[in-house]
């Protein structure tokens, strides 16, 4: 019986992920819907005004391409032909830290309710920047202006979300929408924080690469790498 129980179960998941383009489309047509269906709740709570939200969702995009651009790094400096550990290992934590970056967004929106249609939409073929680089020191430069673009990026979020604006109310008046100041205090205080942290580290890592390669060529790369790769401070 139990058997029967987790075969039915398994068939009513295919079903549901198979959807109406698959093979199964007209036996599973059939069957009830396995979307839950919307309900009606009041939106009293839901505060985030559009352009504001529109900002937040096009910062998604943002962050994964840059995960993807630091995945793509990674990838370049862990090759046979390249062969830099510590610059592989580095960029593939910043492809992560990118990841948790859009996961986080994904989730403020959930919270102020504003995640509730077009999720699909979110990620669009996100491509990385660049695929090779000249040198280590090559790589630090273009992740610290891509980090530069995407701070100003928040930046301008921040701008959005605070701005008020007149807005046709539900009963077709005028009103003043509000500065959303939890929103933005979220941005700056965690966001550009850790961007400006980001930056600094950046800059100085080049910094420290170039004056090694200046004294000791193509070594200072080597050592600079082998410092990156035991997480010794750069
Ligand atoms: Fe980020």
């Amino acid at each position: 019986m139990l058997k029967f129980i987790v075969l039915a179960a398994i068939l009513l998941a295919g079903y549901c992920v198979q959807g109406a383009d698959s093979v199964l489309s007209k036996r599973a047509s059939r069957l009830p819907s396995c979307r839950s269906k919307l309900m009606d709740a009041p939106t009293d709570w839901i505060t985030m005004e559009d352009p504001c939200t529109e900002k937040m969702r096009e910062q998604i995009q943002t962050e994964f391409v840059a995960s993807m651009t630091y995945l793509a790094m990674g990838a370049y400096f862990a090759q046979d032909t390249v062969n830099r550990p510590g610059f592989a290992k580095m960029f593939f934590e910043s492809a992560s830290e990118e990841r948790q970056h859009a996961i986080k967004i994904i989730g403020y929106l959930l919270m102020r309710g504003k995640l509730t249609s077009d999720v699909g939409q979110l990620i669009r073929d996100p491509q990385p920047l660049g695929s090779t680089y000249s040198s280590g020191a090559d790589a630090l430069k273009n992740a610290l202006i891509l980090e530069a673009s995407v701070t100003r990026k928040i930046t301008e979020m921040a701008k959005v979300c605070e701005t008020e604006f007149e807005k046709v109310n539900a009963t077709g008046h005028f009103e003043r929408t509000m500065n959303d100041y939890h929103l933005v205090d979220w941005l700056t205080g965690d966001f550009l924080n850790e961007q400006y942290e980001g930056q600094r580290d950046l800059a100085g890592k080049l910094s420290t690469l170039n004056k090694m390669m200046e004294s000791h060529g193509a070594l200072g790369e080597f050592l600079f790498d082998k410092k990156l790769l035991n997480g010794n401070s750069v």
